[in-house]
């Protein structure tokens, strides 16, 4: 029998730690031929995911360039992909969640009628500018998809409530399935050794582009005003490696000795500091995903989520990124343990780390009603 030819197509460090899984499975899989294409939107914080999970694509558009905009990112992946799905001719597409590269991936896919299956869809703020540009990015891949890998019941509604009917899979989020490949528990790390033993560890990151600038600026203050002020608390933040972010966070944090301001982790780092933290705070999606399933509670830096399930399991909180809000929501996590408690042992919502074997099968059954296969 002939195999499914999938062309996975990925290349930001979040779509790669969520695409790895389903490309290992992919390779295990005899049902599929495996064709995995970077678009390069990231080039150094990409290549630490690929080498985690040991994958060498098979094309890399390179697209990155500095500070690059949001019109070069579609123009530069659309122009690069569309020759190498014309020479491979996939039976489907495979795209995740919502960056820019994605949705230009999508749209060369259908510009070339290949079909185009959708990872992490579904996922809704309803608010066209936030997140900016993500939420129109994977509205618009769902408007082209014709599979569709939603993660939880509640992405299955959104896809349902914006006349999506058909091809819907509830999968969990592939999020979880990559952290079977990194927790490790006799993990250790250089940076946990910098740490007074005995102290506890906020993880940080933020780098979303509604937060750049005043926001980010606001919740820095408002993280230092209130650790500053203890002797039992650090925080590691390993900083994204866009000028805009870094700029912010070393002027606000970088003379300062409770933050431990660092390269990018790798994911198997990440991960695994992820467990030993205290509590997290982000506005990142995967993170919103992961620490529910490590149960380390997130405040989430940002006024909206696509993530409500685990604000309605009790995991996370949202906090914005207004200076007294978020100086008020740390001081009573940290003040008060009941409410740590709670937050702490809430039930992960997204998925028991098997989605990607889901999105197989779900393929393959797709693929016997095919004809032309
Ligand atoms: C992108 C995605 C966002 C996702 C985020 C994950 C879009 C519009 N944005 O945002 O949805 O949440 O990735 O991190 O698709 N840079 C490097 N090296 C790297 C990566 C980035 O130098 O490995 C620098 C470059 O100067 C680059 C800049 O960061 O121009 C911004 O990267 P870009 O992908 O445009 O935006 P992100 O904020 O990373
Ligand atoms: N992550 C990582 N190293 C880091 C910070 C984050 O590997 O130093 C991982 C994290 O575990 C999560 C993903 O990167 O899986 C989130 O990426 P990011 O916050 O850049 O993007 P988003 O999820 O918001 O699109």
């Amino acid at each position: 029998m002939r195999k499914i030819k999938v062309m996975t197509v990925f290349g930001t460090r979040p779509e790669g730690i969520k695409m790895g899984p389903v490309v290992k499975a992919l390779e295990q899989d005899e049902r599929f031929l495996s064709v995995v294409v970077s678009t390069g939107q990231h080039a150094a914080m990409l290549q630490q995911v690929l080498a985690v999970f040991q994958i060498e694509p098979d094309y890399n558009l390179k697209i990155m360039r500095p500070g690059q905009t949001l019109t070069e990112i579609t123009i530069e992946t659309m122009t690069r992909l569309e020759p190498i799905i014309q020479k491979e001719r996939p039976d489907i597409v495979l795209v995740h969640g919502d960056t820019s590269s994605a949705y230009a991936s999508a749209l060369a896919a259908f510009y070339n009628r290949i079909a185009i299956g959708h990872v992490e869809a579904g996922l809704r703020t309803w608010d066209k500018y936030s997140p900016y540009p993500e939420e129109m990015n994977r509205q618009m891949i769902d408007d082209l998809a014709d599979l569709y890998f939603a993660p939880t019941e509640t992405s299955a509604k959104n896809l349902k409530m914006g006349n999506h009917c058909h091809g819907i899979i509830v999968t969990g989020n592939t999020a979880i399935d990559a952290l079977r490949y990194t927790i490790n528990h006799s993990y250790h790390h250089q940076v946990l050794d910098e740490i007074i033993p005995g102290k506890k560890i906020i993880l940080l990151t933020m780098h979303r582009r509604e937060n750049w600038d005043k926001p980010m600026a606001e919740t820095f203050k408002a993280i230092k005003t209130i650790v500053d002020h203890r002797d039992d608390i650090d925080v590691i933040y390993p900083v994204h490696l866009n000028p805009k972010v870094q700029a912010v966070a070393n002027k606000i944090l970088g003379n300062d000795n409770h933050f431990h301001l660092i390269s990018p982790l790798d994911v198997v780092d990440f991960h695994n500091i992820m467990s030993k933290a205290l509590l997290v705070m982000s506005d990142s999606g995967g993170v919103q995903e992961e620490a529910p399933a490590l149960h380390k509670p997130v405040l989430v830096l940002r006024t909206t989520t696509e993530r409500p399930e685990g604000v309605t399991a009790g995991t996370l909180k949202l906090i914005g990124t207004e200076f007294n809000n978020v100086a008020k929501e740390l001081s009573s996590l940290l003040e008060n343990p009941e409410e740590y408690d709670k937050m702490s042992k809430a039930q992960n919502p997204y998925g028991d780390g098997y989605a990607s074997e889901r999105i197989l099968d779900a393929i393959a059954e797709w693929a016997e009603t095919q004809k032309e296969l």
